[in-house]
């Protein structure tokens, strides 16, 4: 059967990786998070004091950093590996949030994840989140979804998942966050946050996880047997 590339795009605290991930497994695709390669790279430039607004820096930094996602058998999560090591759960505390919006507004960076994406899906069956996955990875993806959701209840999400992993963050602090990361995301200079005009909007505030991966599975239905 002929194997597609679904892009899923959207604002911060969605749900897009949530409904990414449960499509992939439906359709025994791939999923890949792009938002955690770029975490990875903001946490290696954390841990080694790169200043982002050095571009010689920057470079050499690129230059030592190897991602590779490998698939947790217990869980069946497409973990996030920075030079060997598992960083899964250290780039989702607040720290790194905080950072990668900065980071992923550097051009260098978003040419070399973009270019690894691009490899990575190379023989279709793949779904992909991000933010420029629908207009600048693959703009030619058979499937385009532009995922929103209310503020407030995005953070509100957000926060009871940093509980559920033992993190106590207050709500106010998430959903600056949140503001500031779609603020800079969408009014970046190169490849920012916008729908593609070929994508269907996805609002996830007042429906359930099963109806977001249920409405992506019918489009694609959809795709593969018009
Ligand atoms: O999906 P996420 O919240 O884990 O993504 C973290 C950040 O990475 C997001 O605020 C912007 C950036 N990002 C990007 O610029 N392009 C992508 N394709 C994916 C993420």
């Amino acid at each position: 059967m002929h194997k597609i590339i679904i892009a899923i795009d959207g604002y911060s605290g969605c749900g897009k990786s949530t409904t990414a991930k449960l499509v992939a497994e439906r359709l025994n695709y791939l999923y890949i998070d792009t938002g955690a390669m770029y975490r990875a790279v903001t946490l290696y430039f954390l841990e080694n004091f790169v200043s982002l607004s050095n571009p010689k820096q920057v470079k050499r930094a690129l230059l030592n950093i190897h991602l590779e996602f490998h698939r947790n058998e217990h869980n069946g999560i497409n973990e996030i590996f920075l030079n060997g090591l598992n960083v899964e759960e250290e780039i989702r505390k607040m720290y790194v949030s905080e950072q990668v919006s900065q980071v992923s507004a550097i051009s260098e960076v978003r040419h070399l994840l973009v270019e690894q994406q691009r490899k990575m899906a190379k023989k279709g069956g793949v779904v992909m989140d991000g933010r420029d996955i629908g207009t600048n990875v693959f703009p030619n993806a058979e499937l385009k979804i532009f995922v929103t959701a209310d503020a407030y209840l995005r953070a509100a999400r957000r926060q009871q998942e940093l509980l559920e992993k033992g993190q106590e963050v207050d709500l106010d602090e998430i959903l600056q966050n949140l503001s500031e990361r779609d603020r800079i995301d969408t009014t970046r200079k190169e490849n920012p946050l916008i729908k593609a005009a070929d994508a269907y909007v996805l609002d996830t505030s007042y429906v359930t996880i099963d109806e977001q991966v249920d409405y992506v599975i019918g489009l694609y239905l959809g795709k593969v047997y018009p």
